[in-house]
């Protein structure tokens, strides 16, 4: 289990088979080149996937958050369509897609805001919010036959689990909880369910949605793409687990200086952030930053409980490391105690070399309006986390255009280069380390439902 440093990645290697932190049994998966690698551009592959992947599976199309009281609702646009998801009268959340049944005009065009009824912009037709047909208008001027069906709006599954509003578009697909595998247990004691929504960005990207998904779900590249990371991350030591489905995590060791650097005491910049996010003595740690890690489960916990919030249920794992978690096939979770960034990766609607990105930042609600959240989460001091402010407002980029934050744009400047490479006669295929391990797992995943007809 040791590596070359003599060092054992298992956060807890005395932890339980109840534990959070365990490690999951590793897969065995056969050795070879993956030169399908026409995925990442080919329109034929883009076209296969939203027959056999995305129309087969969950998505996360939201929060519940924005879904407080009836009539609240928002959009979810994927690929070609998109999908009103609203609190209905009697409390419950419903998904439908998100088109009129007279002419096939969108029914909702904000992102989210609240309605009596669904009233169609063009002619005005209109549904409640139960997705039953309210009014057409002029009706007698249609032949009965065209709308004695009084269609309503058509209805996808739904589901919620950590406060995320999960749709699919097949009635067959299996439920919810089961598709989730492992995940709810392990990620339990976060209390996403309770989390509020401090940064929203949707961000268009030059790329197939899985050149840039595969950046976020290995530690491979940080060496060389983020060497200021090292003064904060073990970058070689992460367990990985292998879950259900192709869901899979990486817990990344932070407060710990790479064991590819020669001194692992010296307090670098980065660590320094870290260490005074939480009001602790940096001092301490000048020729020491070794035992930041080590220190951290305590330091948060003592900052919690200043701050109100109870970090009990916590591992020392959980509290001191990144649990970057990925959830099959296109998000990706970076759990941290005090937030959660969820990054959503979406095919573009017609071309197999661009992708939305949307980052969201979740955050613990906190009484206190001076409270802010450590640095690292990315969200500026006098957000309000109290969960009395209005959500923020979504906001949009696109690539080349703004910074998505120094560690994010070094991913950024690389990844078209990766996407124009994939096209290289000389290219032969990825060929993936076990550092790489969940991209193996996950693609698996992806060839399972890519050969389902
Ligand atoms: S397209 Fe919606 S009412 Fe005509
Ligand atoms: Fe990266």
């Amino acid at each position: 289990m040791k590596s070359r440093y003599g060092i054992d990645p298992r956060v807890d290697p005395e932890a339980g088979p109840d534990s959070p932190d365990r490690k999951f049994p590793d897969i065995e998966y056969e050795t070879r080149i993956h030169d399908d690698h026409e995925k990442y551009f080919s329109d034929e592959c883009r076209r296969l996937e939203w027959d056999r992947l995305w129309t087969k599976i969950w998505h996360i199309a939201g929060r519940t958050s924005d879904l407080q009281k009836p009539g609240d609702y928002f959009t979810y646009e994927l690929g070609p369509e998109s999908f009103i998801v609203v609190k209905t009268g009697d409390g419950e959340i419903k998904a439908y897609y998100n088109v009129c049944h007279h002419r096939g005009n969108r029914l909702a065009m904000d992102n989210y805001g609240n309605v009596k009824a669904f009233v169609c912009a063009f002619h005005s037709w209109s549904w409640n919010l139960d997705g039953s047909l309210r009014r057409i208008t002029d009706r007698e001027t249609f032949d009965e036959k065209l709308v004695c069906d009084n269609p309503g709006l058509t209805e996808v599954k739904c589901g919620v689990w950590g406060g995320f509003v999960f749709i699919s578009m097949n009635d067959d697909v299996e439920p919810l909880m089961d598709f989730l595998g492992e995940l709810p247990e392990v990620l339990d004691a976060y209390d996403m369910d309770n989390m509020i929504l401090a940064a929203d960005l949707e961000t268009d990207w030059p790329v197939n949605w899985k050149t840039v998904l595969d950046a976020f779900m290995e530690g491979y590249h940080a060496h060389i793409r983020h060497p200021e990371l090292l003064n904060m991350i073990d970058d070689f030591h992460f367990q990985h687990d292998l879950f259900k489905n192709g869901h899979s995590r990486m817990i990344i060791p932070m407060g710990l200086v790479s064991p590819r650097y020669p001194n692992r005491d010296k307090l670098g910049e980065e660590m320094r952030d870290l260490v005074r996010s939480f009001g602790m003595d940096e001092k301490k740690y000048e020729n020491n930053a070794s035992s930041v890690r080590a220190d951290t489960p305590a330091w948060k916990r003592e900052w919690a409980q200043k701050n109100g919030m109870d970090y009990s249920r916590f591992t020392d794992s959980q509290l001191a490391d990144d649990w970057n978690m990925h959830i099959f096939p296109n998000i990706t979770l970076n759990a941290h105690p005090e937030g959660v960034l969820v990054m959503r990766f979406r095919p573009h609607a017609s071309d197999p070399e661009r992708c939305l990105y949307d980052f969201w930042v979740l955050a613990r609600k906190v009484s206190d309006p001076d409270y802010y959240l450590p640095t690292y989460m990315g969200v500026p001091k006098g957000a309000d986390l109290t969960g009395n402010a209005p959500r923020p407002e979504r906001a949009y980029g696109k690539w080349g255009e703004i910074t998505f934050g120094p560690v994010v744009d070094q991913d950024a400047e690389t990844v078209p280069f990766v996407q124009k490479g994939l096209h290289s006669r000389a290219f032969k295929g990825v060929r993936f380390s076990e550092q790489e391990i969940r991209l193996v797992h996950m693609y698996a995943e992806y060839d399972r439902y890519m050969k389902e007809k």
